[in-house]
Formats: C-alpha cells, structure tokens, sequence
C-alpha cells in the first residue's frame, strides 16, 4: 500500500513537470498572457468594492437616517460595474488570441512529431487516435488551460479582496469563515485521483469514435456492397452509449463534490449567522458590518461552488496536456544518428548480411537473410503469401530496423546513414498507392522543385502516361478526387511510376506494382515499369512468376527463409519450390 503511494507522488510530480512543459509554447506571448491574467485582478477585485460599500450604505443611511457622501454609492456601482465589464471582455478577448496562437504552434509541433513517427507508430494506432491526440487534445489543453487560468486568477483575486473586506469588518468572523473555506476546498484535493481512471478511458472512446467517422469514409464501398450500415450503427451506439456511461461515472465521481462544498459553506454561513447575531448584540460589530460580512460572504462561497463544477475541465485540460507533452517526449525509434552519414553519390550496391526480423516479439518473420545485390541488378523477391516479401524490402529504406545482422547500401550500414539521404537514393512502387487530393502534375512531381517541363514530360511519357493526360481537359493540372478515386487501377500505377521516374533513385523497390491490375492495363503499365527499370537495382517482388523470369537473380521465400536463389532456367532445373510454384501458375 505504501509503496504505490510513493509512485502515486512521483507520478504527481512527473506531471507537473509536464505542466510546466507547456510553458514555452505560451513564451513568445509572454506579454498579452500576462495581460490577460493581470486584468483580472482589478476584475476579480471590484466583487470586493460592491461588498464593501454596503458598510456604510447600511451604517450612515439605515441606521443614522442621513445620505452624505453615500449618495455617491449607487454611481460607484455602477462604474465598477462597467469597468469590470470592460476589463472582462478584453481579458476574453487576450485569452483567445493567446490561447489559440499557443494551440497552433502546439499543434505544428506535434504534425512535425507525427511526421516523424517510424511505421510501427502507424501499425499499432489507429485513426481516430492520432486524430485526437494530435489535435483535438492540443486545443483543450491549451485552450482550457488558459480558461481554467484566467478562471482562478480571477477567482484568487476576487477571493483575496473578498477576505480583505471580511477581516475589515470583523476578525473574528473572517477568521471561521476562511477555515470553512478551506474545508470547503479541500474535497477537491482528492478529484483528481478519482478523475484519472475515467478520464483515460473517456479519451480512448473520444478517439474510438472519431475512429468510426474514418472507417465509414474509408470503407463506404465495403459497407454499401455488404449491406454493413446496421452493423456499424450498432457499433457506433455502443462507442456513444460507452461515452454515455463514462460521463455518468465522471459525475458519480465528480458530482459529490461541488454539493459537499456546499453543505460545508452553508455551514459556515449557519455558523457566521449564529456567531455574528452574538456580536452584534454586544456591539462588537455594526449592524452595517455585519451586512458587508455576509454579502461578502455569500460572493466569496458562491464562486467557490462553480469551481466545483468547473474542476472537471480543468482536470481534463490538465490531463491532455500531460497526454500532449507525453508525445512530444516520445522519441521516434527509427532517426538518423548522430554524425550520420550521407551517400552524395550512390551506386546501388546491396548487401543483406544474416537478418533477423521481427514485427512481435518472439514471432521472427524474417531468419537469417543473406542477399547480394550488384549495382544494377534486378533481384525478384517470390515464394507464398506472407512468407517476408514485403518486409524484406521495407527494411532498406528503414521503415523498420532489423532485429540482428545488418543491411548495407555501397558498403555503408544503412542506420549509419542519414535517413532523408537513404530515402532519397530509394524509389519505391507499392500494390496500392496513395495519392493525395490535388493536381495529377503535384502527384508526381510530390514537391520536387527544381523540376524542368522537358524532365516531367520524359517522365510522363516513359510512364506511359501521354495519352491519357491528353484526354484530360485540364492535362496534368486536372484535380483527382482524395486518394485518387477518380482514377483507375492502371491510371494511378502510372502515376506513381512517373514519381519514381522524377525522383530517379539509383535503387528501386517494385512491391507487386502491377498485382491488382488486369491484364490489359497490366501490359502497358509493365511497359512503363521496364522504362523505369533501366539502369537501376531492382528489388521486385511479384507473384505472377510471368513478370520475373528476366530477372538476375530470383530468390525463392517460404515462411521467412530464403529456400532458393538463382536464375529462371537454373530454378527451373532444380525442381524444387519455384518450379512448382511455376507449374501451378502455367497451369
Ligand atoms: N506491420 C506488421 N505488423 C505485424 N506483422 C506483420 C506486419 N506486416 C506483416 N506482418 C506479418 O509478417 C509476415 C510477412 O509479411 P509480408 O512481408 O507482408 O509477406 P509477403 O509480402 O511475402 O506476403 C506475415 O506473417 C504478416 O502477417
Ligand atoms: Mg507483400
């Protein structure tokens, strides 16, 4: 039991480091953050200034029956009314502007995390998470914690004058009414422990929803042919209805709380009543006096209240924050190393030296791989279907790092190089490939600048691409749909071969590029792909054996192993598992 109290505190004290964490983003708006907290001192003050004008409103006009200068009073009221008003807004206003430039560089910050994150960061999260995380947890965190900020401050300062004006008007009073008020505060010393349990579910549910929005975008198709619309109904109501249940467990929680402030306060007023009639009646204290105490009081316990209320946001906004700067911390496994190297000119030499890979521990997917690759080779990858095709060939451009051995490129291991400049030297066609929503000339070019008309010309022509563009009223400056739905199979292989032609990397990765295409759009796309191939090495893998006869080297794969390895006709010869699997596809 002790020794999880212990932890308890240092995770305490871990997260208000991470508290502290955020302050950068609000420093280079130092000034209007201060601004913005420090006009509401004089906002939270004047409460003080309504309460203490009752004194002698009650003394001089109720009770010795003469006006004097309390006529002025009323008009006092008002100007701190309005310029409380005034001070508010602008307060508002300041917290706004702070706040969202605060979210935004935030938010920059963590997209540039995102965008470093290694695929196994993408394996395991899923939509609707990073949505949340990245952005929704962003804006709350800065958001409400500037709200929930400015919230105390003017409540500690409207709190500090108030006390000023209880003590003014009677020690005695004041001094029971602040012990009460710290009772009154002290049930929420113990909300946030009840909150973090919740919490951490209700924002895994947030992102599970966010999660079915995405996969009803993404897989209308599938839902529409396979009439799936009352199935993910039903699995949307049960994410809602969990939500449901979380918040009313939130308020079970939370709920006792702001009603036991309140029972304590209402004690102190019952208290103050009691003690307060006593001292009058042995004129201690002023009838006027009195009436101050209890306005002040009334407006110092009443706030207090919906701190109770509102300390669920705050507690959240501070629990995203934590879950912000969690990010933030967390340090892409997959970078480049200190000193790392860089390849100005590189060959295309190939060296898979004894690899061992695994995705989950213990369950090895890749043993022992020993591959040689000679600049401008071509290297066919083949064997059954989840035998580590893929796998091998995202282990060069690092996607993922090997669990033992090692892969050079021109002699050099590729952790020691620099990561953008291995990636660069590595031209990769997948089965499926994405393209984003923009012009057909941006998907291939995919920010390459200093790009000439003649050069993406080539590149569309030896990407078999010319006729097709010509049919296009706006040519390569035609918009295709979000993820190219407005193209075809063929079409968008093509595109993405006339990337592969613009980034021209002396090293090629072809993942069963032309798979999923029939065999007529299969032809002209092979076309396009033995354009591309010219000159390069070629790591390609395929299943239709038809496409890889040609090829210097084929390397048979089964479950992870390389069972065979040599040319079309010696492979043939041997008889072993490529000539079967050569049989069956004849066949
Ligand atoms: N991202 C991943 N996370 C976990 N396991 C994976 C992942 N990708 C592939 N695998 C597993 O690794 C094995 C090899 O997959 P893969 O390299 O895609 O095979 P191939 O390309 O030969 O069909 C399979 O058993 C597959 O289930
Ligand atoms: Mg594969």
């Amino acid at each position: 039991m002790k020794k999880l109290n212990i932890k308890e505190k240092l995770l305490n004290i871990y997260t208000l480091k991470n508290y502290a964490l955020i302050l950068p983003y609000a420093k280079p708006y130092w000034f209007r953050a201060l601004l913005a907290v420090a006009i509401t001192m004089p906002v939270g003050s004047m409460d003080a200034v309504i309460a203490w004008s009752l004194k002698p409103f009650m003394d001089v006009v109720l009770v010795e029956k003469q006006t004097g200068w309390t006529m002025y009073i009323p008009l006092l009221i008002i100007v701190f009314s309005v310029l409380q008003a005034l001070f508010t807004y602008i307060s508002t206003y300041m917290n706004t502007w702070v706040g969202n430039k605060m979210a935004n560089d935030l938010k920059r910050d963590l997209f540039h995390k995102l965008m470093r994150s290694d695929a196994a960061f993408f394996d395991k999260s899923n939509s609707g998470e990073v949505l949340f995380n990245y952005n929704n947890c962003a804006e709350s965190a800065c958001s409400g914690l500037l709200n929930s900020m400015k919230m105390f401050s003017t409540r500690l300062f409207s709190s500090l004058s108030l006390i000023c004006v209880l003590f003014y008007n009677s020690w005695q009073l004041a001094i029971v009414a602040v012990i009460v008020m710290f009772g009154a505060l002290y049930p929420l010393t113990k909300a946030r422990k009840r909150l973090k349990k919740v919490f951490t579910l209700d924002m895994n549910v947030m992102a599970e929803l966010l999660n079915c929005y995405n996969e009803t975008f993404g897989g209308n198709k599938i839902i529409s042919a396979y009439n799936l619309r009352d199935y993910c109904k039903a699995r949307f109501v049960k994410v809602v209805n969990t939500i449901f249940e979380l918040s009313l467990r939130m308020v079970k929680r939370m709920g006792i709380i702001a009603p036991s402030m309140h029972v304590i306060s209402s004690l102190g007023i019952a208290f103050v009543i009691w003690y307060g009639s006593y001292l009058i009646v042995n004129h201690q204290i002023t009838v006027g006096n009195f009436a101050s105490f209890i306005t002040s009081l009334v407006m110092l316990y009443n706030p207090l209240k919906s701190i109770g209320n509102n300390y669920n946001g705050v507690i959240m906004s501070l629990m995203m924050v934590e879950n912000v700067m969690n990010i933030l911390h967390e340090e892409p496994k997959i970078k480049s190393k200190e000193n790392a190297e860089n390849l100005p000119d590189c060959n295309g030499d190939i060296c898979y030296k004894n690899v061992c890979f695994e995705y989950e521990k213990d369950h090895p997917v890749l043993k022992n791989i020993n591959l040689d690759i000679t600049a401008g080779q071509t290297i066919a990858l083949v064997g059954n279907s989840g035998g580590g095709k893929t796998t091998i060939s995202t282990l060069l451009p690092r996607f993922y790092d090997v669990k033992s051995g090692e892969i050079l490129i021109d002699g050099h291991n590729v952790k020691d190089l620099d990561l953008d400049c291995l990636r660069r030297n590595i031209a990769i066609v997948f089965q499926d490939n994405f393209l984003f929503g923009n012009t057909i000339r941006e998907n291939i070019l995919l920010g390459q600048k200093d790009v000439s008309e003649e050069q993406l010309a080539l590149a569309v022509k030896s990407a078999c691409l010319e006729e097709f563009i010509a049919s296009l009223p706006d040519g390569l400056d035609t918009v295709i749909g979000e993820r190219g739905v407005t193209l075809s199979g063929g079409q968008k292989q093509r595109i993405a071969i006339a990337r592969a032609f613009i980034k021209n990397a002396p090293i090629l990765i072809l993942d069963e590029a032309t798979s999923a295409l029939d065999n007529k759009s299969e032809a002209v796309v092979q076309q396009a792909i033995d354009n591309l191939m010219k000159n390069r090495t070629v790591l390609v893998i395929a299943h239709r054996l038809s496409t890889v006869r040609n090829a210097d080297c084929i390397v048979v794969l089964n479950n992870g192993e390389i069972v065979e390895k040599g040319k079309h006709e010696e492979l043939l010869a041997l008889g072993g598992e490529y000539a079967a699997l050569y049989r069956t596809q004849l066949s």
